[in-house]
């Protein structure tokens, strides 16, 4: 289903007082519905109570160790799992705003389009990173290399390679 609507100049040089937009960003209004819908498979913990607190990028190598508590439901789906140096973790930036089209990440003098940045600010704000996994107890998974705030919800943990190798031909859409 597709929707138009019309970019709304929110922010400027006359930002509402309160309003959280930064000068030169830009808004639209959101759909009336959501297209889709997606289950948390659990949440994530990290040290980070705050948004200002987190890293901007998490480290893979050297970061934070953080736990990823999987909803017990899932346990199955973990196994070949403890076998992976690295995962890519997809997690939902819940505290996020979904209605912005341009951002001024640095509070400078322009703006830069969503789509160019990886801000958690975006129309399905799901964020991927690329993790270390320590160890895993149980549904916990004890790993390095994330960015988010303590709490956020967890919505996927895929292997970086399926076999730990690059794929060489052509996939298997269902299992690949
Ligand atoms: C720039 S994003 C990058 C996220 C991910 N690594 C990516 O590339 O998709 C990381 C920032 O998002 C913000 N953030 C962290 N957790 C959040 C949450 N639950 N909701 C909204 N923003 C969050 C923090 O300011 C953090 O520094």
């Amino acid at each position: 289903m597709e929707h138009s609507a019309q970019p709304a100049h929110a922010a400027g040089a006359s930002a509402k007082p309160g309003s959280d937009l930064r000068p030169h960003e830009v808004t639209t209004t959101l759909p009336p519905e959501h297209d889709a819908g997606v289950w948390f498979i659990g949440r994530v913990h990290t040290p980070w109570s705050d948004r200002s607190e987190c890293p901007r990028k998490g480290e893979a190598a050297d970061g934070a160790l953080c736990e990823i508590r999987l909803d017990p439901r899932w346990q199955e789906a973990l196994a070949g799992v403890a076998g992976k140096a690295q995962l890519q973790i997809l997690y939902w930036m819940h505290l996020a705003r979904r209605d912005v089209l341009r951002q001024n990440p640095d509070f400078g003098d322009r703006s830069i389009g969503t789509f160019a940045l990886r801000s958690p600010l975006r129309p399905n704000p799901i964020a991927s990173s690329v993790v270390t996994l320590e160890r895993i107890e149980g549904t916990s998974l004890f790993v390095r290399g994330l960015d988010c705030v303590d709490g956020t919800p967890l919505i996927d943990i895929k292997p970086v390679f399926c076999f730990d190798e690059e794929p060489k031909g052509p996939s298997d859409a269902h299992h690949s």
